[in-house]
Parts: structure tokens; C-alpha cells; sequence
């Protein structure tokens, strides 16, 4: 029998688990999930603006890393670097993945560290309680490939079902205790564990751009992730929808300039035109609040 937790981590990142196998791809064509940076560069762009913008609150450093936590392929750090903004003379760009047992340094004084999709990528424990205060809790366990339910001891944090990610807490903290410069994590999930909780829906499994909520069927071939509720890491210095974090980083601005760029060149288009003109269908998922503008983003510093 093995706690959820555990069952999680070994179907994702086991000996051939979904990502340890390099079967688990974010991507539009031969993927299993569409992310923000497999949308289009636009995202990479707003990214950098942040980073930009951290550069200068610290004084425009002759050079700084920034790293990319989870990086999967690598999409989020080529749109980074196809920015440019003013930093990237600056900056040294690199990936992190548990899947490439690649890992961050013990030291990231100055650091800048961006993750996308990360956190509902960690491991998760699934805990269920008829009581918000009560004694009741159960854990989930994998016995058999079925669900088992067992006693949970912990503080209960909900009514309902939810899930205790305490795995993905703590990935964060051990980003913070190594005092990076600035720290944005987008992903889904929501304020409050009570609100996934009353929500529903939370456990999310994803393979080839199906969904299913079995996180039983087939381990290995199938992606586990849940909802992430941010009550449950270190507080955030500031958040956002991923919509409002897009306004506020100039996404408008970068559109208008992606509309004029078209105009001037649709007559003779070339590749940078195209590209441009992507940046209106690229905005609107970027923003859409029913799918990825109503993700959260949330920054520490
Ligand atoms: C859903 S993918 C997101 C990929 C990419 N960031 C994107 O937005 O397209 C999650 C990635 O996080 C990686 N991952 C999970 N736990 C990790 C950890 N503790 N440290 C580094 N990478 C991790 C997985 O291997 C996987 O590549």
C-alpha cells in the first residue's frame, strides 16, 4: 500500500514514470497539455518584462541568472530569449527539471526564478474530512489499484476533499531559504483550499489532450496533477490572475504593436509578421478567464 503521495511520485517521475520516460510533453503537436509558453512566444515576452523590471529594482547587476523551474522542453526560456529586453545583456538563462535531474544551486542570491506549471506537478497528498474541525479525516492510499481510505491525523484544512500539498510548500521554500532576488510561479488551483474543496473537479490527469480524473488508470501514461491552493505555501509578497498580470505587464501595448507590425508588412509578409499578427489569438488564451487568464500568479521577493 502506498500513500497517494507516494503513488503520484513514482507514475511521474519512477524509473518509467510519465516525465522520467519522456513521455510526458507540454506541447500543441505530439503533446499531452497546451501551457502558457506552448501557446506562443507573447508569454516569454511578459515574462521578460518582469524580469526586466526586477533587474532594475536591484540596480541593473552586470549579471544575474535566471532560472526556469520545471522548464520541460525549454519553450518559456527560447521565448526569453527572443525578448530580449533590456536585461539580457545581462542575463544567464537556464532550465531545471526533475526529469533531467538537472538542479537549482544551493545559492541563488540575485537569482531571478520563474515556474509554470510546476506546482501541480509535485506530488500531492488527497485527504477528505466530513468535519471542518472535527477528528475525521481520512488519507487516500493506492492498495491493490484502488483507492483505500485510512485515518488522517494532520490538521484537517477543509470539508470535503481536497488536496495537501505539502510537497510543492515546501519546493518553494527551498527556493526562498536560498534568497533569490524575485520568485513568479503561475498555475492553476485557487485562493483557498475550502474553495477547491467546495469546487470540486481538482485532480486533473492529462495524456495526449484527453482529460480524466482516474489518477489510477494506466500509471506511467498519464500525467497527475491537481489544483494548487496557494493558502497552503508561503505567503505570497504580491498576486494575480494570470489576466491581470498580463495587463499589467503591457500585453495590450504588445498587441497593438503585433496589429501594426502586420499592417505595414501583410502585403509581403515574412516570418516576423506572422509572428506578429499570432500575438491577437496568442492574447486572447493568454487572458481567456474561462482556461489560462484565470490561472494565479504569484510573486516572492
Ligand atoms: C507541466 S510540465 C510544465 C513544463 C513547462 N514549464 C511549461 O510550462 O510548458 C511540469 C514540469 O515540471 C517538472 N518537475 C516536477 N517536479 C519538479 C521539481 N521538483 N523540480 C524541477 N522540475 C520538476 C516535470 O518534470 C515537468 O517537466
Amino acid at each position: 500500500m502506498q500513500r497517494f503521495d507516494e503513488y503520484v511520485a513514482e507514475a511521474l517521475y519512477g524509473a518509467d514514470g510519465f516525465y522520467t520516460s519522456g513521455r510526458g510533453i507540454a506541447g500543441r503537436r505530439g503533446g499531452d497539455f497546451i501551457t502558457s509558453p506552448e501557446v506562443g512566444p507573447l508569454f516569454g515576452a511578459l515574462v521578460a518584462e518582469w524580469v526586466n523590471r526586477v533587474w532594475e529594482q536591484r540596480g541593473r547587476p552586470a549579471s544575474f541568472a535566471v532560472f526556469d523551474v520545471g522548464t520541460g522542453p525549454g519553450t518559456l526560456l527560447r521565448s526569453l530569449a527572443a525578448a530580449e529586453p533590456e536585461c539580457a545583456q545581462a542575463w544567464t538563462l537556464q532550465g531545471i527539471d526533475l526529469a533531467t535531474a538537472s538542479e537549482l544551486p544551493g545559492s541563488l542570491e540575485g537569482a531571478v526564478v520563474i515556474a509554470n506549471e510546476l506546482l501541480d506537478n509535485v506530488p500531492f497528498r488527497w485527504v477528505r474530512s466530513s468535519r471542518e474541525d472535527g477528528e475525521d479525516g481520512e488519507e487516500a492510499f493506492v492498495a491493490n489499484g484502488a483507492i483505500a481510505w485510512r485515518p488522517f491525523k494532520g490538521p484537517l484544512l477543509a470539508e470535503g476533499e481536497y488536496p495537501l500539498v505539502e510537497g510543492a510548500a515546501a519546493l518553494v521554500q527551498s527556493v526562498l531559504d536560498r534568497e533569490p532576488a524575485g520568485v513568479l510561479v503561475f498555475d492553476y488551483g485557487a485562493a483557498t483550499t475550502a474553495e477547491l474543496a467546495r469546487r470540486g473537479g481538482w485532480l486533473r490527469c492529462y495524456r495526449e489532450h484527453q482529460r480524466s480524473n482516474d489518477p489510477l488508470r494506466n500509471p506511467g501514461w498519464w500525467d497527475i496533477t491537481t489544483d494548487v491552493p496557494l493558502d497552503q505555501l508561503p505567503f505570497p509578497a504580491k498576486t494575480w490572475t494570470q489576466a491581470e498580470f498580463c495587463a499589467e505587464l503591457g500585453i495590450e501595448a504588445l498587441v497593438a504593436e503585433g496589429r501594426a507590425y502586420w499592417r505595414h508588412h501583410a502585403a509581403k509578409p515574412d516570418l516576423s509578421a506572422v509572428r506578429m499578427r499570432s500575438r491577437v489569438s496568442e492574447a486572447e488564451a493568454l487572458t481567456d478567464p474561462t482556461g489560462l487568464g484565470a490561472f494565479w500568479v504569484a510573486e516572492w521577493s
